[in-house]
């Protein structure tokens, strides 16, 4: 260390030493700055929420939450705090404990309506009184029958993107950062589960009392409430599930602490402590959502042989990329999905060898080329960065932020070499924790922190800024996958199908052999497959939706698998399935078979997934 970096160190020391943490506290707030969000009504220069503390009531027969937010703010001598909100009713505000006015402002059908609150230079805290309205996007509130159980009702939330405004009124941007404690009143017969420190066992009461101390973008603000219990499989790994659920969860995720202990490996400190994932009823909208400490996840993925936890590695991945180093805004959203995505594959890897992270990215780069063709007319949405401004951040979430994302990295490492990437993305995740980034100070950092310095030319701007994928992505094979597409040539031209050739074939090969159809395919043909392989009656749901896809594009009718495309868009609420098979039907003019099905399907859909239906479909909803 030199003379004047020593001396800087004592100084700083010593104004350590005698400021008040207050005063501290306050300097980093006025020198830190967020970039323009433009999908919050929110001011963060000008007052900001540091913490929340949420008191509410969880009201089944209304199905509404009500009760009051208190947050403490960071006020850089701003007279209004502007919070987002959407669909919620504000019945009262408090600024210091005192009654303040506050107004809404007009509504937008994307951002809600910003919550204006008049606050005073020296306000600490500031308290909201509202509830939740039958509107409310974020949550699902599930009779019994929607359950696994069939006993109780369940509820569950979805905050990503800008949802958790349409629970509690907040600054919805992930660029602002908070810890939160939350007092949540349930029916005694249920136990609540959140974002945070989570209980294991249901209380006598029906009140549970949560603390989340590393601070959190609001998009992970989460609550599960439901007949469910917990199974611990280490001491900061388990699984909460309905009770007929937990023990095929529990054994289907036993591999969760090699994952962290591989991820840790990997890229540094699992910053969490706990790391839990509830299995939720069929509806939830998503695979996964990576909700800290506790991911909540599809039911679908619980396949009886493990061959669908890649997703349990992405939710775990997003704990560093995402939780940890949050995409500043929407438009940085390839950010957090292609970096876990990246992250996701080399946590495969570590456990379960090279082919098996092969065969995943092959997979994602076949999505990848699928999205780009779908974008043909639109060649923009192709790039890594967006600009979502006036749109819906959900138009943003495709498969090219996940899959782009990833080719890039991938093809990122295997120019500057594994051990050199892992030595820089080890720093980029301990440099940004626990803070946000945008596109283009990554693009600085990665110039100045791994190309620069190891001399690389690198066209990380066409990769960025340009459609499509540039020519020098990573090439990806797999044996295995070439094994799947011989044999599908081979039952294809021979009378008989040789079943043996199928033997020890794995989720991932059978959706590869599926995927592979070729256009020209009879139903004759399709008969074949169905009847040698049973593929119609599948109990892998991602089989199944692969399939489906292939009957549908191929007018295939057998073996009562019409009825089972019914049942399984009945049951099954995750968006991606449901979206590729009512798209099927619209791409293959069945609009009025699909509207049949989808009258009776939506009642049991989270909003998430209505509305990508409804654009789909272009269905009205008959209110
Ligand atoms: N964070 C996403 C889910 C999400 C994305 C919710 C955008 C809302 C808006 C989650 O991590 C995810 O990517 N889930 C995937 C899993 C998969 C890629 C392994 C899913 O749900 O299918
Ligand atoms: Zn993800």
């Amino acid at each position: 260390m030199n003379i004047t970096k020593k001396i800087t160190t004592i100084t700083s020391c010593a104004i350590l030493l005698f400021c008040s943490c207050e005063t501290e506290k306050k300097e980093q707030t006025i020198t830190s700055t967020y970039v323009k969000e433009s999908h919050s009504y929110a001011q963060p220069n000008a007052s900001v929420i540091k913490h929340l503390s949420l008191d509410i009531d969880v009201d089944f027969d209304t199905e509404t939450i009500s009760g009051k937010a208190t947050y403490n703010i960071d006020n850089n001598s701003a007279n209004e705090l502007i919070l987002d909100t959407k669909f919620l009713e504000i019945d009262s505000v408090k600024a210091n404990g005192k009654t303040t006015q506050f107004s809404l402002g007009d509504f937008d059908k994307q951002l809600g309506s910003p919550l204006k609150i008049v606050i005073k230079e020296n306000t600490k805290t500031v308290t909201v009184y509202y509830n939740t309205t039958d509107k409310t996007e974020a949550l699902q509130w599930l009779n019994p029958q929607q359950t696994l159980d069939k006993t109780h009702p369940f509820l569950f939330t979805q905050g990503q993107a800008i949802l958790t405004r349409t629970w509690i009124p907040i600054q919805d941007s992930p660029q602002i950062r908070i810890t939160y404690d939350a007092k949540v009143k349930v029916p005694k017969e249920l136990m609540a589960v959140m974002s945070a420190e989570n209980p294991k066992e249901k209380t006598a009461d029906g009140n549970y009392t949560f603390t989340m101390k590393q601070p959190i973008s609001p998009y992970l603000m989460a609550l599960a409430v439901g007949d469910i219990a917990y199974k611990a499989v280490s001491e900061r790994t388990g699984v909460y599930a309905e009770k007929s659920m937990l023990d095929k969860a529990h054994a289907e995720f036993s591999d969760m602490e090699n994952m962290v202990a591989a991820a840790e490996n990997l890229y540094g400190d699992y910053d969490w402590e706990q790391f839990d994932v509830i299995v939720l009823p069929p509806s939830f909208p998503f695979g996964g959502m990576e909700n800290p400490r506790l991911t909540f996840a599809t039911p679908t993925i619980i396949a009886g042989d493990k061959s669908l936890t890649s997703l349990i590695a992405h939710e775990l991945a997003h704990s560093w990329s995402g939780n940890l180093v949050t995409n500043a805004t929407w438009n940085d959203f390839w950010l957090n999905e292609g970096f876990t995505v990246y992250f996701e594959i080399r946590i495969m890897e570590a456990l379960y060898g090279k082919e098996r992270a092969n065969m995943i990215a092959l997979i994602s780069r076949q999505d990848l080329e699928e999205e780009i063709e779908s974008f043909e007319d639109n060649p923009e949405a192709t790039h890594l960065k967006l600009d979502l401004k006036g749109k819906n951040p959900d138009d943003g979430m495709n498969s090219i932020a996940y899959d782009k994302g990833y080719l890039f990295l991938r093809t990122l490492e295997e120019t500057v070499g594994r051990s050199t990437f892992d030595v820089f993305l080890k720093d980029y995740f301990k440099t940004h924790a626990f803070s946000t980034i945008t596109t283009e100070q990554f693009i600085t950092y990665l110039n100045k922190n791994l190309l620069e310095p190891n001399n690389i030319k690198f066209n990380t701007e066409d990769w960025i800024y340009q459609p499509r994928i540039p020519s020098n992505q990573a090439i990806i094979t797999s044996d295995k996958f070439e094994n799947t597409e011989n044999a599908l040539q081979e039952f294809l031209s021979n009378d008989t199908i040789n079943v043996s050739l199928t033997e020890g074939w794995t989720t991932l090969e059978w959706v590869h052999f599926i995927r592979n159809f070729p256009e020209t395919i009879t139903t004759k043909d399709l008969a074949r497959l169905d009847n040698a392989f049973n593929l119609t009656n599948t109990t892998n749901s991602h089989i199944a939706m692969v399939w489906f896809e292939q009957t549908i594009n191929h007018d295939y009718h057998g073996n009562h698998v019409d009825q089972k495309i019914e049942e399984f868009l009945i049951r099954v609420g995750r968006r991606w399935y449901v979206s590729t098979l009512f798209r099927a039907f619209k791409n293959n003019d069945k609009i009025k078979e699909a509207l049949e099905i989808y009258k009776k399907a939506r009642p049991n859909y989270h909003s998430v997934t209505a509305n990508t239906i409804d654009d789909l479909l272009n269905y009205k909803s008959i209110e």
